[in-house]
Formats: C-alpha cells, structure tokens, sequence
C-alpha cells in the first residue's frame, strides 16, 4: 500500500527512521515532508497529511511531531482521519483492527528508533476487522463526523 509520512521539526529527527520501516515492509512512501530541522508548524504537515488520506494519494499515515500529540490533535480535525498516538505495539496493531486507526502519530523526543520500527510494523501488519462490534462503534464514530458537519451547516444558515 502507499503510506504517507509527515513531521514537523520536532518530529524531523525520527522520520528517515520511519521511512526506511515503510520500505522494508514492501509499502511504498508517500514523503510530505518537513525535508529539513528547520522550525515549521505541525498542523499544516497534519493538514497534508490528512489531504492525502482524504483525496485517495494513500491508504495509511504517519505523523510524527515531538510528543505525538499535537500533530495527532490536528489531524483527527479532518473527516476520515482516524488517528491514535502509539507508543506501544499492542495498541498499534489493536488500534488499526478494532478502531479503524487509518493514521499513526509517533513523538519522535518520546521514542527512540527501534521501538519506531517495531511500532510502524505493527500498525501497517494490522488490519480493521469491518464486522460486528467494531464496524458498529466505528460507524458511531462516523455519525459523529457527519452531525458535527450538519450543525456546523445550519448554524451558517
Ligand atoms: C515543536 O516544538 C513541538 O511543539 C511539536 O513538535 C509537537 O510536540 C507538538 O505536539
């Protein structure tokens, strides 16, 4: 699959990391940058990120920022964009089978390399059960998104 990966400067310094573990899984990249440790803002990479995932460029993300946290806030800011920090293995598979988890946020000050290769292994080996109670809890988190909008709409009118 193509797997798109983006970081802000915090996040900089654990990308190639990460890339390099896309490629050894057979998935191809899909590099949005930041392409330097210059000081950048990590909603607009969450934003590219997201817009990937949302217009069909790729099927997964990774979003990596200094903590995880902020770039993780900011993408789940766009419809489809199911995104979880994940600093342990069984959350990183757990999440993609039971949550739809469609994007993974990795704090590049919090983690080092190895757990990074084991984390994005996990994530991208992992695959959403679609049936039953998760389908259910998952398709109620979509319905969140779609009245969000509708108010947001009527509330424009
Ligand atoms: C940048 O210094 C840092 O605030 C950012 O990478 C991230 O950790 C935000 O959550």
């Amino acid at each position: 699959m193509r797997v798109a990966v983006a970081c802000d400067h915090g996040g900089y310094p654990l990308k190639a990391t990460v890339l390099e573990a896309v490629r050894s899984q057979g998935h191809e990249v899909l590099d949005l940058g930041t392409f330097s440790p210059e000081r950048v803002d990590y909603p607009d990479y969450a934003e590219k990120l997201a817009r990937a995932l949302q217009d069909g460029s790729a099927e997964r993300g990774i979003l990596l920022c200094g903590s995880g946290v902020g770039a993780c806030i900011a993408a789940n800011k766009f419809p489809g964009i199911f995104a979880a920090i994940c600093h342990d293995t069984y959350s990183a598979h757990q999440g993609v089978e039971h949550d739809a988890m469609n994007v993974l946020c990795l704090g590049a000050r919090i983690i080092g390399p190895e757990l990074a290769r084991e984390l994005v292994e996990a994530f991208l080996n992992a695959t959403y059960s679609d049936s039953g109670r998760y389908a259910v809890r998952v398709e109620k988190i979509r319905l969140f998104e779609e009245n969000f909008s509708n108010t947001r709409q009527s509330s424009n009118d």
